[in-house]
């Protein structure tokens, strides 16, 4: 699959074009890796987009109760909107008018070198300088490279170079698309690689908590400090991810892979004493969306509570970080976390593909959680459990959020639905699964028992409103639209949809159902589609299907 562990347990994927009958006559095993990799490289629908950005999808919510009512002001029928013509920063019509990218370029990897500078006490602005190189396989000849910049990011020293020569003739920024278009002066051809890199800067704001942004928080001594952590939403696509940070002793980095090494570097241009300077130089990535990119530059003052985490395929290495004031304050969270991944794994019978997963409690955070590959960002509240302050209720919403954002390693992480306008793939079946990974926790708690009013009542009253639509909403493509799906009908009425085939068709079918699913897209896209196929094979279900239509 995306590679790491090498146990064998993710089952080779067929070409997507292939019918999805039988798996058995897969290719053999020297040449199924490569397979294995083409496929992931086959499949990625084109989204390329600059890892630093973008306030596109910001208050998309991941826990269960934050921002759930942001979504419901701008329902409508995607069908009847007329369209505007989006403009470019000089008032043009923009050469490409749509949010989702050309699938002519497809993004192999992206390399990027980051060297935020936090301000020191007292000083207020803060930048995050950098540069991203992206290797881009053409896949269809054009003379057009379409990829995301979010708003706010400035951008220099753009270079396109390819084995032939190749030149920049024209750019054009939309900021109404988060988008930069370069013409080029031929067009590529079909398998060449196109190497595009550029320099960005953009201010660290605080107060927009999207893109890499700024979170402060009061240390033991009270002292104001700064840590920085992303937020990052942009569409599907898939590829590898190489990342450097170069900060000073102060800090300390994270990245969704491991550290590989740390070594001296000169460029931290607000140290007058550049021994104190240090480049993080991370793993590299398995192949994954940009959106669950992530990294956290945090204050040497913030502490890790570390554990080797046993699963029945092999071990997983923990960490829940908080600032040295709540160091009291992690045991809760590891050991839900210690219970709901192994349990997730034989559920869905297929491995953490990562060796590392960290969880960070943030002070200012946008939503709930963020489920970002082997980095979950949370809000304290979200993380931090006291036992002599926390309420019960916030105790097993603690849990409940935790049991979601590693549901979502599978359900998202692993496999991605192919749009946005498929997010209930995403999030439902997180949805669901947390109450099943809560249950596994603390069988006491009758977590099944809650789902009713928890989620099927609040779906139901959302349902009723004029300006409901359907769990699915082919054609989404503003990012406004975009944005108000992440509400009530993607979490709830979709996981009251779920709960209703689990009580139907019970959850040891529920479960057969979605391992065929989960083991045959991994590090791929699917699409609702691909679930219903997965769900058909298993017996039972053509049984009912023959039922419910009567035959
Ligand atoms: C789990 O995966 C293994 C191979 O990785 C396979 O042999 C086994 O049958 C699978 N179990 C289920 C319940 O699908
Ligand atoms: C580029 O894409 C083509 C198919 O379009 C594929 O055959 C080739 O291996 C890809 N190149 C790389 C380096 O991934
Ligand atoms: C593109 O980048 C890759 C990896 O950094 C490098 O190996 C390759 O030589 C570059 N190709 C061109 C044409 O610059
Ligand atoms: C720079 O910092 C190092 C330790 O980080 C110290 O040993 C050295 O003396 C410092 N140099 C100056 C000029 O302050
Ligand atoms: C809870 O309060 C007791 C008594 O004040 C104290 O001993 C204990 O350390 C506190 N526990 C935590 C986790 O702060
Ligand atoms: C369902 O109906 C189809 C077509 O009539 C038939 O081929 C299939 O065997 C039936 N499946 C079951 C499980 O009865
Ligand atoms: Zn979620």
């Amino acid at each position: 699959m995306c590679i790491a562990k090498s146990d064998g347990s993710l089952a080779a994927a067929p070409p997507a074009d292939k019918p999805q009958q039988q798996q058995s006559s897969q290719a053999k095993p020297s040449s199924s890796k490569r397979l294995l990799a083409l496929a992931c490289l086959l499949l990625l629908i084109a989204v390329i987009t600059i890892v630093i950005l973008l306030g596109l999808l910001a208050s998309r919510s991941c826990d269960n109760g934050a921002s759930e009512s942001d979504g419901l002001q701008s329902r409508r029928s995607p069908k009847s909107l007329t369209r505007a013509v989006y403009l470019d920063e000089s008032g043009k019509a923009c050469q490409h008018q749509d949010i989702r990218l050309p699938k002519s370029l497809l993004p192999i990897s992206y390399q990027l070198l980051v060297r935020p500078v936090l301000p020191s006490q007292g000083q207020k602005t803060s930048v995050n300088f950098g540069r991203v190189k992206m290797m881009l396989n053409c896949s269809r000849p054009t003379d057009a490279i379409i990829f995301h910049v979010g708003a706010g990011i400035r951008i220099s020293d753009l270079t396109v170079t390819a084995a032939q020569r190749l030149d920049e003739v024209s750019r054009q920024r939309c900021p109404s698309l988060d988008l930069l278009y370069i013409r080029v002066s031929r067009q590529c051809t079909t398998g060449e690689l196109l190497n595009v890199s550029l320099s960005f800067e953009r201010e660290i704001e605080g107060d927009k908590l999207d893109g890499f942004y700024m979170a402060k928080y009061k240390d033991k001594n009270r002292a104001l400090r700064y840590m920085a952590s992303t937020h990052m939403e942009p569409p599907e696509m898939k590829a590898t991810f190489d990342l450097e940070v170069i900060r000073d002793w102060r800090y300390k980095s994270l990245f969704n892979m491991p550290l590989a090494r740390t070594v001296p570097d000169t460029r931290c241009s607000h140290l007058t004493n550049q021994s104190g300077c240090h480049r993080d130089i991370f793993q590299t990535s398995v192949v994954m969306s940009t959106y669950l990119v992530a990294y956290a530059v945090l204050p040497m003052d913030y502490v890790s509570l570390q554990k080797v985490v046993k699963t029945s395929r092999g071990s997983i290495q923990v960490g829940i970080w908080a600032p040295s004031s709540s160091q009291n304050q992690l045991d809760f969270a590891m050991s839900v976390t210690e219970k709901v991944l192994p349990y997730f794994e034989d559920l869905f019978n297929l491995s953490y593909p990562l060796p590392k997963l960290d969880m960070i409690g943030v002070p200012q955070f946008a939503a709930g959680a963020m489920e970002n590959w082997g980095l979950i960002i949370y809000r304290f509240s979200t993380l931090l459990y006291d036992p002599n302050y926390t309420t019960t209720i916030d105790k097993q919403t603690i849990a409940e959020v935790i049991s979601h954002e590693i549901a979502h390693q599978w359900f998202g992480n692993i496999v991605t639905m192919k749009w946005w306008d498929e997010l209930w793939l995403n999030e439902a079946f997180a949805v669901f699964t947390q109450y099943i990974g809560v249950d596994a926790f603390k069988p006491g708690w009758s977590m099944m028992d809650r789902c009713y009013v928890e989620f099927v009542a609040s779906a139901l009253q959302t349902d009723s409103l004029l300006h409901s639509h359907p769990i699915i909403v082919p054609g989404l493509s503003d990012p406004n639209e975009i944005e108000s799906m992440f509400d009530d009908i993607s979490y709830f009425k979709g996981s009251a949809l779920i709960r209703m085939l689990d009580a139907v068709i019970g959850r040891r079918t529920l479960k057969r159902g979605l391992i065929i699913y989960l083991n045959r897209f991994p590090c791929r896209n699917a699409a609702s589609s691909d679930l219903f196929a997965a769900f058909s094979e298993v017996r039972w279900i053509r049984f009912l299907e023959n039922r419910t239509y009567g035959s």
